[in-house]
């Protein structure tokens, strides 16, 4: 079965601690925290003090992708604040593999997040390295877009680049993740499902997530 990873991006800001009781209540396994800082991506959303205000209101995993320019100022914050996976964006980090050393150095969970725009290939040596590809499936910075078909493509490229290694990496899907397209996704190969607006526009989320859950 698919992680589901339900983004509180879509989710009511007014009301998030209702909205975290109703994940914890869910079939959802992580919690997917989006991380924008105006620069990185043309939005701006929460950061550290957020995300631990959620972290006390759940124990389930925090998957928090930054989408944020020089992301190792920010990793020991975000420790700090409760995230257990961190995703920083290749073309953010021209020293890509000393901001992965620092993630795992602080205990947290390595993920390298890459636009629709750059190929799998670059992520060839450092894929050793991670825990997990965040593949976004649309440019990042808003939820609510349509899903870009190419990422199919790429998904099976970088399922066969960790296959023949046998490598343990996980590939999440991020953005435009929707109940028709999600078992073509999980079938080219991904482990993670984000899914913002899918889920939180829906009458009730929880037997969406659910549905995603058994695509
Ligand atoms: C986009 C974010 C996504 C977004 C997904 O910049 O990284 O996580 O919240 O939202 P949906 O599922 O609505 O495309
Ligand atoms: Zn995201």
């Amino acid at each position: 079965m698919p992680i589901i990873a339900p983004s509180l991006l879509a989710s009511n800001f007014l009301n998030l601690e209702a909205e975290c009781k109703m994940l914890n209540e869910s079939e959802a396994d992580w919690f997917h925290l989006d991380v924008m800082d105006g620069h990185f991506v043309p939005n701006i959303s929460f950061g550290p003090m957020v995300i631990g205000f959620i972290r006390k209101a759940t124990g389930k995993i925090c998957d928090v992708h930054l989408m944020i320019e020089n992301p190792g100022l920010y990793a020991e914050a975000f420790k700090k604040a409760g995230a257990d996976i961190l995703s920083v964006h290749i073309e953010a980090c021209p020293h890509l593999h000393r901001n992965i050393q620092q993630i795992k150095s602080l205990g947290m969970q390595a993920s390298v997040a890459v636009n629709p725009h750059t190929p799998v290939e670059a992520l060839k040596d450092i894929l050793a390295d991670i825990d997990m590809v965040c593949l976004m499936s649309v440019n990042p910075g808003f939820g609510g877009q349509s899903f870009i078909p190419h990422t199919l493509t790429k998904i099976k490229q970088l399922r066969e680049m960790i296959d023949e290694r046998s490598l343990k990496v996980k590939i999440e899907i991020d953005g435009g993740v929707t109940l028709d397209n999600a078992r073509t996704i999980l079938n080219a190969g991904a482990d993670v499902l984000v899914a913002g607006n899918t889920v939180f526009s829906t009458a009730d989320p929880k037997a969406t997530i659910a549905a995603l859950k058994r695509i």
